[in-house]
């Protein structure tokens, strides 16, 4: 486990607390909240802080808008996080310059503040160091609770870390207990799901936990790509066909221990559930594409994951967002649900399909992470969580 500070290595009281979390929620048409469960997560960490005497700044992006977006400014994440907190939260138009700065040194502890979408600006992407101080100087301390954006190198996840004494949130800190417990120490039988459109975003993480895992079952329109490479028909199936050599390879490095479906529903195409039917992997015809694992292969991963003492989850099963289509991501939930061991769910479409499910009170840990988590079970090192660790030798607190 990797070696930073916590909240509960920190004194805050007085201080000003720039934490960095990851607010990029989806909103509805009406621009309002509609999963605020990167919100909720937020808040141990926040509560923590105010309890303990701090001026709250939070700095999150939302969305990846170049430049200014109207409608990717902050509004209602302000006012959904003010109804979970019961309290004001005092958003900003800005989240660098004199006034804001000004503002935020005028702030009461036990106050809340949010800025602006810090992606308003290129230079957080970009990790400009100039960018970083601007951030810094609000603050006598940062804390990153935001796992979700751990993979990325931007001023506000990275840059300013190495500018303040710094610590992780509670948020940041259960993630990389709960994933490397996938990784350092996994109870057997260990199963692996894995599913998605692409092998190729896959790769690094099948090839990583292939090292651990006692069976790793397949599904998604990746399954395709695997169907092709062991001479199956795929029909109008997504297939990587440049992937077909990896697949194999990947196959062979698997021992047997990769499982692919043995059937799949078929459809005219990803959004028209008419005419949709249930086909042998043997057998999807050439003018319709695969959407969804089969009833049988439900059956067999379901019965599969029952054994397990570990499962981790990453990727949905079928085209997730058509209901039709989704029932072989819901099985696959509903048979985490069951397991008596440790249930790990990687974020994003996943983490959705699992709160769809209603089943998430009912696993060990849903990560709020989508792109995070699958970094971090490749077994790279995140940059947001190396600059923590740095941070240790850099100040001395
Ligand atoms: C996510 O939603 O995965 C994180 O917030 C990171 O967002 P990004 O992929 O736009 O960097």
């Amino acid at each position: 486990m990797a070696v930073f500070r916590t909240l509960n290595d920190i004194d805050v009281k007085d201080k000003r607390v720039l934490v960095r979390v990851d607010f990029n929620v989806p909103l509805d048409k009406n621009g309002e909240v509609s999963d605020d469960a990167r919100i909720q997560a937020a808040l141990p960490t926040i509560r923590h802080l105010l309890k303990n005497g701090a001026t709250v700044v939070l700095v999150t992006h939302l969305g990846r808008p170049k430049g200014v977006d109207e409608t990717l400014r902050l509004d209602a994440v302000a006012d959904r996080l003010s109804e979970l907190l019961k309290k004001d939260v005092r958003k900003m138009d800005d989240c660098v310059g004199p006034p804001i700065e000004i503002a935020v040194r005028a702030a009461e502890p036990g106050s809340v503040i949010l800025l602006e979408n810090v992606r308003f600006y290129p230079e957080e992407e970009k990790n400009d160091p100039e960018f970083a101080k601007k951030l810094a100087r609000m603050a006598d301390i940062y804390v990153n609770d935001a796992f979700g954006t751990a993979h990325r190198a931007h001023a506000s996840t990275e840059g300013v870390a190495h500018l303040l004494p710094s610590a992780a949130g509670f948020l940041l800190e259960k993630e990389i207990k709960m994933l490397s417990a996938v990784l350092d120490n996994p109870a057997h039988p260990f199963v692996a799901v894995i599913g998605g459109a692409k092998v190729s975003d896959k790769i690094g993480v099948i090839s990583n936990l292939l090292k651990r895992a006692d069976a790793i079952l397949i599904g998604g329109a990746m399954m395709f790509t695997f169907a092709k490479a062991t001479g199956k028909n795929t029909g109008k199936s997504l297939v990587e066909n440049d992937k077909l050599d990896l697949a194999r390879d990947l196959l062979k490095q698997g021992k047997g221990r990769i499982m692919l479906p043995v059937d799949t529903i078929v459809a005219h195409a990803i959004d028209k559930a008419k005419g949709a039917k249930n086909v042998p992997m043997d057998g999807v015809p050439a003018d319709l594409m695969g959407v969804d694992i089969g009833e049988e292969t439900i059956k067999i991963y379901s019965e599969v994951i029952s054994k397990a003492k570990m499962v981790a989850w990453n990727g949905p099963m079928g085209v997730a967002e058509v209901p039709q289509f989704a029932k072989g991501t819901l099985a696959i939930a509903k048979a985490m649900a069951k397991v008596k061991g440790t249930t790990i769910v990687g974020g994003g479409e996943t983490g959705e399909a699992v709160r769809k499910a209603k089943v998430e009170k009912r696993l060990t840990h849903v990560s709020t992470g989508g792109g995070a988590s699958l970094e971090f079970l490749e077994g790279k090192k995140l940059p947001g969580i190396a600059a923590l660790e740095a941070n240790v030798e850099q100040f001395n607190l």
